[in-house]
């Protein structure tokens, strides 16, 4: 079976094992500890706020709480703040386990549309989302956004942020995916947070999961301290903290610059598997739709107008797992896409393409009857 379900790589080595051992060195300290620390490491939620300070947003480490993955932040964020019967407005499409997250919340998702070509976001339509629903909070990915991989211009963060503010909206920005551009001249722009001098408009969610590796499960926010506190709170009672050597790890590797000669690595790695991907899927579905993003893991593809359900359910039997594209929308949206990451290369990437074909012809020959089984596994 050839996964495409998880848009996330392999641990970029010899750094995870650097890492590994440089947190086991600093272990014995916490070891004379109970070892609980709700708002995390002291040394890793400096080491991430001298990182906002150096990219032009200063940060005090009393602005950050270490969580189990961005998950675990969103997940803490949703439980203070949109519990059931609140409006969450989210693009449309989204990444697929927030969605779900917000749901089982209770959360009553509104969907704003993102704008065509990778080109951010529609502001018109979310100004009248954020004027007529006035929602409690707003779910954004503006770098290199999962599914499609937009990246948002730095003046519609701007404008978003006033116009979130105007509404009372709390915005929610996952950073998840910025630190994966892939081609060498993308500009980023400055993050969400930047336009929220006063530091109440915006929270903003980051991981390790995309840059190092997910299986460290280490995510964070950063958001006023008073926000900080309340979320500490509400994350106490779903998993008391993060594993303490994962964040020394984390502590480690942003402290020796083993982070970013580790993306460094990251970043051409998955450039090579986006450019094969892309050819391939050119090569072998020529009818398929997309534009190519110019970071982040994910291919956003319109399946040539056939059902991206039945493709990921021939497909699986097929031998290549690929999730379909209303996993990442609000009421069923997106039947016609799926979604691919730049997980494999090479001939990998070209076996993957050539069993999809082979599904879509199935699919458009009426060869499948039965949708693709809504558990199979998205990240
Ligand atoms: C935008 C976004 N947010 C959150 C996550 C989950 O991150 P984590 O592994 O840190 O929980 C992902 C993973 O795919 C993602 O793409």
């Amino acid at each position: 079976m050839i996964d495409l379900g998880c848009a996330a790589l392999t641990a970029p080595e010899p750094w995870l094992t650097r890492a590994v051992q440089g947190a086991l060195d600093e272990l014995p300290p916490y070891a004379h500890t109970h070892g609980d620390y709700p708002a995390g490491l002291p040394a890793l939620r400096q080491a991430l706020a001298d990182r906002y300070t150096a990219r032009g947003i200063p940060t005090m480490p009393e602005q950050i709480m270490v969580t189990t993955g961005a998950m675990g932040a969103v997940a803490a964020i949703c439980r203070l703040m949109a519990g059931r019967g609140e409006r969450v407005a989210v693009e449309s499409p989204s990444y697929a386990n927030v969605l779900q997250l917000m749901r089982e919340a209770g959360a009553r998702l509104v969907p704003v549309a993102m704008a065509d070509r990778l080109a951010g976001w529609d502001l018109p339509a979310w100004r009248q989302v954020l004027r007529d629903a006035a929602p409690r909070m707003a779910y954004v990915i503006a770098d290199f956004h999962n599914p499609t991989g937009a990246l948002a211009p730095e003046e519609q963060r701007r404008e978003l942020v006033e116009a979130a503010r105007a509404a009372g909206t709390l915005l929610v920005a996952d950073e998840t995916m910025s630190e994966l551009a892939l081609d060498p001249d993308v500009e980023l722009p400055r993050p969400v947070c930047a336009f929220d001098p006063a530091g109440n408009a915006v929270i903003t969610v980051g991981s390790a999961s995309k840059s190092f590796w997910a299986g460290l499960r280490i995510g964070w926010v950063r958001a006023a301290p008073e926000v900080i506190r309340g979320l500490v709170a509400a994350r106490a009672y779903a998993d008391l903290g993060t594993p303490v050597l994962d964040q020394l790890a984390v502590t480690w590797l942003l402290n020796t610059g083993g982070w970013d000669a580790s993306i460094a690595i990251r970043r051409d790695q998955t450039r090579e598997n986006r450019d094969a991907l892309v050819a391939a899927v050119r090569r072998h579905l020529p009818d398929w739709e997309f534009t190519v993003p110019r970071g982040g893991l994910t291919l956003w593809a319109r399946t040539g107008g056939l059902s991206g359900s039945r493709i990921a359910e021939a497909g699986e039997r097929l031998g290549v797992r690929v999730p379909s594209g209303p996993r990442f929308g609000v009421d069923g949206a997106f039947e016609g896409y799926v979604r691919l990451p730049f997980t494999v290369g090479g001939a990998v990437a070209e076996q993957a393409a050539t069993r999809l074909a082979e599904a879509a012809r199935m699919v458009a020959s009426g060869a499948t009857a039965a949708v693709e089984t809504p558990r199979t596994y998205v990240a």
